[in-house]
Formats: structure tokens, C-alpha cells, sequence
């Protein structure tokens, strides 16, 4: 058995900025509505014919490799979360490998939404644990603005999804380093209707039709509110259960790294587990929420902040569509 570690994160946004001015000229909503019942000030939306889900996360998979000091030929394998995929197939690891120039490794896609990228991470835990790979390719990498209804029934999930990519290589540590300590993966399918999006379906006559694209069946559909009372009570077991699996306290949390959905559920969390400000990271405030980006987003911003040190205590946590719920507890 090996430990593996993450030996660096990179990331990338979009350039063309949203404010929550822009978005009440679309939609009837306000600045103040927007940070107060979300903490987002503005967010990063794409611009199309110039970025995708494949260049955005190349940049930040580029970055992660530069900050790790990995050569593409050292990369044995990619998983890549996310539920925007630039093609509906094949899935984006594949596009990863081939924008990258990389040899004709696997390329395995996850598709758990918010959670994603912490289930990949355990995935790719796995493959490190059991010695066969030494480094892979995480990426979560999203384009949620071309799903938002931007229209007033839209406009609960319209101000807070938002685009990017984020990136890590996670190797085999060395020297006895613990790295990844334990990852933790939970799932509810009852709730699926409460965050989803129908179109493209397989299980229609057609997989896209006039009729779907009138119903707006290809926008994201959210039940804010269920969302929100299920994820307080998620995140607080999935993360409890990961301090208990290794028997440390919550006081010896370095930084929590929460999924950012809604600046309000962080500070929920940070608050019950009364946590001080510099122990626990937001970036939603400017970033938005973008889905499996965010976790990987919010470590390349922790590390070029000066937040994340050599054997810092880090707990992931994340809830989303699915419903999908997963925490990782990690030594930096
Ligand atoms: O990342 C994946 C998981 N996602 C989440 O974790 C998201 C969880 N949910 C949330 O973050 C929040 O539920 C939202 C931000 C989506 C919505 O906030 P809320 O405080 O739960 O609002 P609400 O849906 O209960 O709506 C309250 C009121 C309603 O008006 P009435 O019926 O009280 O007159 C809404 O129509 O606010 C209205 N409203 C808005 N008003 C202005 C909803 N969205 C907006 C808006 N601007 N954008």
C-alpha cells in the first residue's frame, strides 16, 4: 500500500465577468437579494466560440502540472468530473488527453455533479493506494451558464451556477507522508428530481425535440430550498464522519475547503463547527458556484494564498444533485 498526495493544483476562469447588475437587467432580481441570500457578488460566465470545458480545464491541468513539477509523459492516468461536457460523447477526459498531447492513457469521466471532484479524488486515492498508478490527472471543470434559464422562473439558480476549471496531480507520496488520510461517499437517488437537468435524454423518442427545447427541458432545475435544508445537515455528518474515521478533533482542522453552493451554507458549517475565519475557505463571493470546479478551484487559490502548508490539516466537503455527498480528509 502507498499513500498518495496531492502535489499540486492549478486552475482557470473564464475572463468575461457577471455581476449581479448584469443579471438583474436579465432577469427581475438585485444586487441585494443576490448577496444576501448567497454571498455571490459577481461570477464568471463563458464566452462562446472561445472557451470550453476541454481548453478551460488544459489551462488549469497545465498550471497543476507546472506547480507539481510533472511532465505530461509522467501522467498514468485522467479522471475528469463534471456534468457539462463540451460533446454528450464521448465524455471530456478523452478531449483532456488529446488537447494535452498525452500518451494513450485512460481517461475515466465522473458524473456526480457538485460532489464530483471528491469522488474522483477517491477514485483516483484507490489507484495510487494499490500501487497501480504514481501520478494522475483530477480535474472538475464546468460551463453551467449555457444551462441557466435566465428568465424570472429561473432566476434562484441563474444568479448562483457559474463557470470554470480547476485541476490537481495526485501521486504517490514519499517519506512517510499521510496525504490522502480518508474519503467518505454517499448518495440519495430519492432526491434526484430536485437538482436536475432532463435534456439530452436517452429514454425519450428522440433524444432532443422542439417540444423539450420549448418546455426548457435542457435548463438546470432546482429546488433551492430542499437543496439547501438537505446540504446543512450532509455536510455536517459527511464531515463529522471523516474527523471521526481518523480520530482528530474539528479544532485541529487546518482548512475546511466546503463545496461553495451558497456562501450561506459555509458559514452555517463553519459556525457549527466553530471554526475561526482563516480556517475556512470561500471563494463564492467572486467565483460563483461552479459545481465540480469549485474544490479544485478553491485549492489552487488556498495554495497561491499561502493557505495551505506542508502537512496542513485539509477537509473537503461537498453536497449537490443526486442527491451526492462526499467529504476527504487530507494531510497538504
Ligand atoms: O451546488 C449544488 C447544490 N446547490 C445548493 O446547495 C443550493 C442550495 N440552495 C440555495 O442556495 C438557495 O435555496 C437559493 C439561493 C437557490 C435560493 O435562496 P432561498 O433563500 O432558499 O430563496 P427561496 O427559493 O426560498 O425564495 C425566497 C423568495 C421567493 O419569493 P416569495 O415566494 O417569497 O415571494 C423567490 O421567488 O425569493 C424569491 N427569489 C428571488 N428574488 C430575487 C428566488 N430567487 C430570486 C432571485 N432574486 N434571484
Amino acid at each position: 500500500m502507498y499513500n498518495s498526495r496531492i502535489l499540486g493544483a492549478g486552475h482557470y476562469v473564464p475572463e468575461r465577468i457577471v455581476t449581479n447588475e448584469d443579471l438583474s437587467k436579465m432577469m427581475n432580481t438585485s444586487n441585494e437579494w443576490i448577496v444576501e441570500r448567497t454571498g455571490i457578488q459577481e461570477r464568471r460566465w463563458y464566452t462562446p466560440g472561445v472557451d470550453t470545458v476541454t481548453n478551460m480545464s488544459a489551462k488549469a491541468s497545465r498550471l497543476a502540472m507546472e506547480r507539481s513539477k510533472t511532465a505530461p509523459e509522467e501522467i498514468d492516468f485522467i479522471i475528469f468530473a463534471t456534468i457539462t461536457s463540451d460533446y454528450f460523447l464521448p465524455g471530456n477526459g478523452v478531449l483532456l488527453q488529446r488537447e494535452l498531447g498525452l500518451k494513450s492513457i485512460g481517461a475515466l469521466d465522473i458524473r456526480n455533479a457538485c460532489s464530483g471532484f471528491i469522488y474522483a479524488l477517491s477514485v483516483a486515492d484507490q489507484f495510487i493506494k494499490t500501487g497501480m498508478y504514481k501520478k494522475i490527472l483530477v480535474v472538475g471543470a464546468e460551463i453551467q451558464s449555457s444551462a441557466l434559464d435566465k428568465s424570472d422562473e429561473g432566476r434562484s439558480s441563474a444568479v448562483i451556477f457559474a463557470d470554470g476549471a480547476g485541476a490537481v496531480i495526485l501521486g504517490r507520496a514519499e517519506n512517510d507522508h499521510p496525504g490522502i488520510l480518508s474519503t467518505h461517499l454517499h448518495s440519495e437517488g430519492a432526491h434526484a428530481e430536485e437538482l436536475y437537468c432532463i435534456a439530452p435524454s436517452s429514454s425519450g423518442k428522440v433524444r432532443i425535440s422542439q417540444e423539450m427545447i420549448e418546455r426548457g427541458d435542457f435548463f438546470l432545475k432546482m429546488n433551492g430550498n430542499a437543496v439547501f435544508k438537505h446540504a446543512v445537515v450532509r455536510f455536517m455528518e459527511v464531515i463529522q464522519e471523516a474527523l471521526s474515521h481518523n480520530g482528530v478533533s474539528k479544532e485541529e482542522i487546518d482548512l475546511l475547503v466546503p463545496h461553495q453552493a451558497n456562501l450561506r451554507i459555509s458559514q452555517y458549517i463553519q459556525q457549527k463547527l466553530q471554526l475561526p475565519d482563516e480556517k475556512v475557505f470561500n471563494n463564492i463571493m467572486y467565483l460563483g458556484n461552479t459545481t465540480a470546479g469549485t474544490i479544485p478551484i478553491a485549492l489552487s487559490q488556498a495554495w497561491e494564498q499561502g493557505r495551505l502548508k506542508d502537512g496542513d490539516l485539509v477537509c473537503l466537503a461537498a453536497f449537490g444533485s443526486g442527491f451526492a455527498w462526499a467529504s476527504a480528509l487530507l494531510r497538504w
